[in-house]
């Protein structure tokens, strides 16, 4: 009998995957389950492609591009970090991947063996676990509590590290839970994981989605933690990209090295129409960065008031584009809450056990969708709550 590999069949199941099916295909639904924005990529980028493909003798956008990414791009993005996260860096320390997604699972591969721990805080984005169990390495849990609004607490990352951890997971701002971590908490866990001789995994994927002037800190552009932090970043989010899947690492030469050997059997290289059409989001006005951002934040507040009122308690986030409401007062369980706001009033959420078994007892709203759509799906849930 031909099989699925033992390691794939023992991956948990997300209903992530089904959830996104059935708001696709039923017409009623309202989705507040995507990560994505609903925003179209911002024209001066779209509007340089017919140019790209009139020129495509001269940047060969139908050829494979170096596999670690198109050079200029790596120059781009190392005057960005250095303008933006005050990381000084150069293109040989910079890996461009299909979406931060791949970068992040190229760092894993690179950096876990067997057995390697990794300190992983939760509720935290999905698909840090799959990739670490993939790797038969072990999450080493850190809780995050509504009480701290989900921010990590160091001395719980003392007090369960071990020495056999090899990375710790930072993701700010958060998804699911919008948090920022603070510079003073960034400088405690850079202290922990040089006393541990540990690699710190920088998720940066919202960083310029951020309100109320709170302040994206990159922990790589800390003293002394060059040579043991990877910094991920994405045109995904902020420049509305999720389709042209461009992302990147950055990091000590010697690990980019690696990833890009191991990525290279993986996906070859990224897209190279997408890499030119990163080059151009780097070189765009930050007015059309700032206009979504501004509508997000409108989104937010306006989510947030609705689900406290109707008794979905719910911090106002501090970044991302999500809500992260306490459903315990109607349910204690994530998943069937989820499925009976699906079939009852027709929106998608995502359960909160999705970002780890930590999220029970909560649910995701994305806010990356119109206002007029959040104002019905409210209204709707708190009809049938
Ligand atoms: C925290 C976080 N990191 C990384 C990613 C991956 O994004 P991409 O591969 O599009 O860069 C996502 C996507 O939702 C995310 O939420």
């Amino acid at each position: 009998m031909l099989k699925i590999s033992k390691r794939e069949r023992s991956m948990p199941v997300g209903v992530i995957g089904k959830l996104l099916k059935i708001a696709a295909e039923e017409p009623k639904v309202i989705s507040l389950s995507a990560g994505e924005p609903d925003f179209i990529t911002p024209s001066p980028i779209l509007n340089k492609i017919p140019n790209l493909i009139k020129n495509r003798k001269k940047n060969r956008i139908t050829k494979y591009t170096n596999v670690q990414g198109l050079l200029e791009l790596r120059e781009a993005i190392t005057k960005k970090l250095k303008q933006d996260n005050k990381i000084n860096t150069n293109p040989d320390e910079i890996y461009v991947g299909t979406g931060s997604e791949a970068a992040i699972f190229g760092a894993f591969l690179s950096t876990l063996d067997p057995k390697s721990e990794v300190i992983l805080p939760v509720p935290g984005y999905m698909s840090y676990e799959p990739a670490i169990r993939l790797l038969n390495a072990k999450p080493n849990y850190i809780k995050l509590k509504e009480k701290d609004n989900f921010q990590i607490n160091p001395d719980e990352i003392k007090k369960k590290i071990t020495k056999k951890n090899k990375v710790i997971i930072l993701n700010t701002p958060s998804n699911p839970t919008g948090t920022v971590i603070s510079k003073k908490i960034l400088e405690e866990i850079a202290d922990i994981a040089v006393d541990n001789d540990s690699y710190i995994f920088s998720d940066e994927a919202y960083e310029k989605i951020i309100y109320d002037g709170n302040k994206h800190i990159s922990i790589g552009s800390f003293n002394g933690m060059k040579k043991r932090v990877l910094t991920f970043q994405t045109f995904s989010k902020a420049y509305a990209m999720c389709g042209f899947r461009v992302g990147y690492v950055q990091g000590p030469k010697k690990i980019i090295k690696a990833i890009t050997d191991s990525m290279t059997y993986v996906n070859i290289a990224g897209p190279t129409l997408s890499q030119h059409l990163a080059i151009e989001a780097l070189k765009m006005r930050k007015w059309h960065v700032n206009r979504m951002i501004k509508k997000y934040d409108k989104r937010r507040k306006y989510i947030v008031k609705r689900l406290n009122e109707m008794g979905l308690r719910t911090q106002m986030p501090q970044g991302a584009f999500y809500a992260f409401s306490n459903i315990q007062d109607y349910s204690k369980d994530s998943s069937k809450f989820a499925n009976k706001l699906l079939k009852k009033a027709k929106v998608a959420v995502v359960p909160g056990t999705e970002f780890g078994k930590a999220g029970e007892g909560y649910i995701r709203f994305s806010y990356a969708t119109n206002k007029s759509s959040i104002k019905k799906a409210m209204n709707r849930i708190e009809k049938i709550l």
